[in-house]
């Protein structure tokens, strides 16, 4: 879409249409995750599963046990709070838009949104979940012991690589990287921070691409999983 093409559309097209989409991932997601079944067929396993924790007598899904790290790690994001705070709380709406509620704005200053700073220690969770998507990735392509591809197998590859966009352009890493530093050039170990900042700032120019891509192709690959495990998909498509 052109900027003057953007610049023409009502200022309230993106906020509404934002909240469309998360609330029919929360929806989906919350059914998923309460559901407790068809997260499994063969080799691949429901990312909202992921590592799936089975306790004798449990009574409720394991997703429970899990999600609250990804799905913590997404609502304290720099990014979505933005997007949610336009499109749920219109506070602040949009860009040069006037504040609705009147002048006072606390921000996340106070309690409860001053709970949304927890977000770096949600990161280092999100990268404990990452790694364990990985290796679901890699036994994706894994079938009887040999190596083989079917179509999951490419959907949990562009899941993961999208993944692995979004957590590592997260700005809490680039700023565990690259903050706290003086002298970029004072050492060799500066340097070479200075170095992955500048790479992480690449990926973190287009988070939002990232925030965005990501979710949809966790949602994917259950959808696929769910599928399959269900008999709605008969089989996955084989390549090799
Ligand atoms: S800022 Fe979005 S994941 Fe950290």
């Amino acid at each position: 879409m052109s900027t003057t093409v953007a610049k023409q559309l009502p200022w309230w097209l993106s906020p509404t249409m934002v909240g469309v989409g998360f609330a029919a991932f929360v929806v989906y997601a919350t059914w998923v995750i309460f559901l407790g079944a068809h997260y499994e067929y063969k080799n691949y396993l429901s990312p909202f599963y992921s590592p799936l924790i089975l306790i004798p007598n449990f009574p409720l899904s394991p997703a429970i046990l899990v999600t609250w790290i990804p799905l913590g790690f997404r609502a304290t994001c720099y990014y979505y709070r933005k997007a949610y705070y336009r499109s749920f709380f219109w506070d602040p709406p949009a860009c040069a838009i006037g504040e609705l509620r009147g002048e006072r704005y606390n921000g996340e200053t106070k309690f409860p949104f001053i709970l949304q700073n927890i977000h770096r220690y949600f990161f280092y969770g999100a990268i404990f979940i990452w790694i364990v998507l990985a290796v679901d990735t890699v036994k994706a392509f894994l079938f009887d012991g040999h190596l083989g591809m079917g179509l999951g197998s490419l959907i949990f590859l562009i899941n993961i690589v999208l993944l692995g966009l979004y957590t590592f352009s997260c700005h809490s890493w680039r700023h565990l990287i690259g903050g706290n530093i003086d002298c970029f050039s004072c050492s060799r170990a500066t340097k070479m921070r200075h170095g992955i900042w500048e790479r992480v700032s690449v990926l973190n120019q287009n988070h939002m691409l990232w925030a965005w891509t990501s979710l949809f192709s966790v949602s994917l690959t259950d959808v696929y999983v769910r599928l399959l495990a269900m008999g709605i998909i008969p089989a996955d498509l084989r390549f090799f």
